[in-house]
């Protein structure tokens, strides 16, 4: 199995056939259900530290925790001595001298894992931080979408809504054109980035109809209001900047619609488009659950002798 990395912070630090190899992983996971590699003794112990709000991203991890046979510890960090002005570093390599082996971390501070690029404390999986990126819920997109088509080659998706502040299109826009993908960012001008500062293979388009009709995949954003400076309006929204079922059947475009959630019904789509069998979010929970068992595997089986080491001075 190729070497992974043991701090995933951005799709930047995995290589195409690392990704190639969660993709089959968790293509394996999915089919054979009753598989539990970590089974044995000591079972690996696996922590959540999430410093945001999350539903899906932190019970998937759990869940993905317990299936692969692991045990699962949620790190509450409220009541933890960060609070009391500990360090993150000092925090994470408490958790290591207790024996846990992976920390998938969360918080609304962008790069706060950068610090930790040449000498992680304990392996760490980056669950989203700030405006920056969100890894994981990329890998696992990539996944959905991989088996939705049978070539993502060429294929065009549109990732519509609020692009600038979300760490999901961050790392959709890393990962998605090594398969070959083209991307459209579209959305209200200021929901989007400047032309200068695109990735090949991505573009922008404010027209929304227009949006639509050149894809093959529509990506809804929620309007993160939370990342806002100053008041958002998100009235007319749907109309105006969302889809609803109506305007893809009017377009002729009845293609799927993925949504990383939490969606916001009546804002960038709606509830018909939501229950149809064309919103995939569902399948992207279910797929949550074997990419992210691929992914804790590949970071537990991956021989790093040098985490938790600490670089200082030896008398
Ligand atoms: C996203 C996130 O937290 O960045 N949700 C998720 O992890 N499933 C998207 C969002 O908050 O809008």
């Amino acid at each position: 199995m190729a070497s992974f990395p043991s701090l995933l912070e951005s799709i930047d630090d995995l290589n195409f056939t690392q990704i190639d190899v969660l993709l089959s992983r968790a293509l394996h996971f999915k089919d054979n259900p009753q598989l539990s590699p970590f089974n044995t003794t000591p079972k690996p112990i696996i922590a959540t530290s999430f410093l945001e709000n999350s539903t899906r991203t932190k019970h998937s991890f759990a869940v993905a925790i317990r299936r692969l046979g692991g045990l699962y510890l949620d790190f509450n960090a409220e009541t933890s001595s960060l609070k009391k002005g500990e360090s993150l570093e000092e925090t994470f390599l408490t958790l290591f001298h207790q024996g846990v082996n992976l920390c998938v971390f969360r918080s609304s501070v962008s790069h706060q894992l950068a610090q930790f690029k040449e000498n992680p404390p304990i392996k760490l999986v980056n669950g989203g931080d700030g405006v920056n990126e969100h890894p994981t819920q990329a890998l696992l997109d990539l996944y959905t979408l991989s088996t939705l088509t049978d070539d993502l080659k060429g294929k065009t998706i549109s990732i519509i809504g609020d692009n600038i502040h979300s760490r999901v299109a961050h790392s959709l826009m890393k990962l998605l054109p090594q398969f070959g993908m083209k991307i459209i960012l579209s959305g209200p001008p200021e929901y989007l980035p400047e032309t200068s500062s695109l990735p090949k293979g991505v573009e922008l388009l404010t027209d929304r109809d227009e949006t639509v009709k050149r894809s093959d995949f529509i990506y809804l954003l929620r309007i993160q209001k939370e990342r806002h400076i100053g008041n958002s309006n998100t009235d007319n929204y749907l109309e105006t900047n969302g889809v609803s079922l109506d305007l893809l059947k009017k377009l002729k475009k009845l293609i799927p619609v993925l949504h990383p959630g939490p969606a916001n019904i009546g804002v960038e789509l709606d509830q018909s488009l939501i229950k149809s069998s064309l919103y995939k979010g569902y399948l992207q929970v279910e797929n949550s659950i074997p990419m992210r068992m691929a992914i804790i595997e590949a970071m537990l089986l991956n021989n790093d002798q040098n985490i938790g080491k600490v670089n200082g001075e030896k008398f």
